[in-house]
């Protein structure tokens, strides 16, 4: 099951939300989960808007045999690549390398968009071919176990 969301105008921003949030609360995911996948699609949402113009986002559930079920988030547009994703998703990062703190609070971000995905996710791959670029974060529903030792 998926749904492409398309995204030209920040109220598209608004629907991903609504869209993560009610897929979400299907799958069984809890309140802050819901939130936190919001704020993904918003992220992500807003990153098409921002770097590219237009773009897509689509959900889909997934059923991983080790993870369970979850939700895939492909934020998809045809603007200019990212010269570097690991710098991409640091904190205080655009995708060439860190931002000038002289015009952190004048460029309209902090880089600190892709860095809250990271943390609000399972995954966030990058990939980008011909012209198209697809940012995928995934989210199970199960935290993943941490082992105490
Ligand atoms: N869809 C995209 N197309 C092209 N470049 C992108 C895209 N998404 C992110 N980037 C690049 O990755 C960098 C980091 O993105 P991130 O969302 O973390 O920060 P930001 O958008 O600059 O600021 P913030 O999200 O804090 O408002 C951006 O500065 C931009 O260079
Ligand atoms: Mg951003």
């Amino acid at each position: 099951m998926s749904k492409g969301v398309s995204i030209r105008e920040k109220l598209d921003v608004f629907h991903a939300r609504q869209h993560v949030r009610g897929l979400a609360g299907q799958l069984g995911f809890g309140h802050i989960a819901r939130e936190e996948l919001a704020i993904v699609a918003s992220e992500l949402a807003t990153n098409i808007l921002k770097y590219a113009g237009v773009g897509e986002l689509e959900f889909r559930t997934v059923e991983d045999p080790v993870r369970g079920a979850g939700i895939v988030i492909e934020a998809r547009d045809a603007g200019p690549g990212i010269e570097n994703f690991s710098f991409a998703v640091r904190d205080g990062y655009g995708g060439s390398g860190p931002l000038d703190p002289a015009k952190l609070l004048t460029r309209g971000g902090i880089g600190a968009g892709l860095g809250a995905v990271v943390r609000m996710t399972d995954a966030l791959e990058y990939e980008y071919e011909a012209g198209n670029k697809c940012v995928r974060a995934t989210r199970y529903v199960r935290p993943e176990r941490r082992d105490v030792t």
